[in-house]
């Protein structure tokens, strides 16, 4: 299990613990932590509605794809540090991370 921080639209934030050996991605356990992630086209990079900015912990997030890249910088507010919550894949590398949601959220 892996442990990191999730800041809500509102600031609020709270520990999440997810499984870092079942492939999940960070998109699938906000949806299951019951976060307002509409993820539309269902993990494919496509909608950028799991859009999160990771506060801490970039460096072990890997790096962004480059259909990633277009989908990030095609939104009107992007962030250096900004990721789509589908194509993070949950590993030990999340440990301690700092996640803020930044996707639309209704
Ligand atoms: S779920 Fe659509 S881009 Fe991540």
């Amino acid at each position: 299990m892996v442990t990191f921080t999730v800041e809500d639209h509102a600031g609020n934030r709270q520990p999440i613990e997810a499984p870092d050996d079942m492939g999940l991605s960070l998109m699938e356990i906000l949806k299951a932590s019951e976060y307002p992630v509409l993820a539309t086209c269902g993990g494919m990079a496509l909608c950028a509605t799991c859009h999160v900015e990771v506060l801490e912990g970039k460096d072990g997030l890997g790096d962004a794809t480059d259909v990633e890249l277009d989908q990030l910088e095609a939104l009107p507010e992007y962030y250096p540090t900004s990721r789509l919550a589908c194509q993070v894949r949950i590993s030990d590398e999340l440990e301690g991370a700092v996640i803020k949601l930044r996707g639309e959220d209704n």
